[in-house]
């Protein structure tokens, strides 16, 4: 596992933020766009914070979308598209028109999910995710259908949360040019271990060659 450790969370954020900054300024130079999937959460959300004063970022190159959803609409509090808008989006200067939010409000999810997939780049440049302390990333939980869905986004039933979620799939996960996953807390540590460990069977595990960014407390019983 490719991890990065930083003493807190904000300097966790801080060198996800960095790599976000490079990345994108790169991919513009050489492709004149930047394709990225953001992620809700509350690492991610510092990220956010530290990225729209990031300086000289080409954000009139870059395009939107979110690797998962919850089953409401743009303005709920529960919302990833309204974190994003709230903590990035409406302070840097990304067209509305290149930022994609899966419509999770609609029903059935299925066809949010047939509509969102079609709307996607060939290949998305990143994906930042973040991992929940089940070991769940995007919206793939233990024990739901969509850790075996084939294409690129799946809507998914979560009986723990007796709700419906969209999200992206491994295969649309892994075939990102990078992947960058935020994990921050001592209440991770221990699924980290067993994913270091190859333990646990936790989703996350499905993911494949990111670059961890992870604090002290997460990464407190690592090898
Ligand atoms: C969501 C997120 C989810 C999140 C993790 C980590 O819709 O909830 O996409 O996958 O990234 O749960 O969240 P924390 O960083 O807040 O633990």
């Amino acid at each position: 596992m490719n991890i990065r450790t930083f003493p807190t969370p904000e300097l966790t954020a801080a060198a996800a933020a960095e790599a976000f900054a490079q990345t994108a300024r790169a991919a513009v130079r050489d492709r004149g766009a930047f394709h990225v999937a953001l992620s809700g959460g509350s690492t991610p959300k510092l990220m956010y914070k530290v990225l729209r004063d990031m300086p000289e970022m080409p954000w009139q190159s870059v395009h939107i979308y979110f690797s998962d959803e919850r089953s409401v609409g743009p303005d709920s509090p529960d919302s990833n598209y309204r974190l994003a808008q709230d903590e990035l989006l409406n302070h840097v200067p990304v067209p509305p028109a290149q930022v994609h939010r899966m419509a999770g409000e609609v029903e059935p999810l299925e066809t949010a999910a047939k509509a969102y997939a079609a709307l996607l780049p060939a290949q998305l440049d990143a994906v930042l995710l973040g991992m929940g302390d089940d070991g769940h990333t995007a919206s793939l939980f233990p024990g739901t259908a969509a850790l075996n869905a084939g294409g690129r986004v799946a809507a998914n039933f979560v009986p723990r949360l007796d709700t419906g979620r969209l999200t992206f799939t491994f295969a649309e996960i892994n075939a990102a040019r990078e992947c960058w996953i935020l994990v921050t807390g001592a209440g991770k540590a221990g699924v980290l271990r067993q994913v270091q460990r190859g333990e646990g069977g936790h989703p996350i595990a499905g993911v494949r060659d990111a670059v961890w960014f992870i604090d002290a407390a997460a990464g407190a019983e690592l090898q």
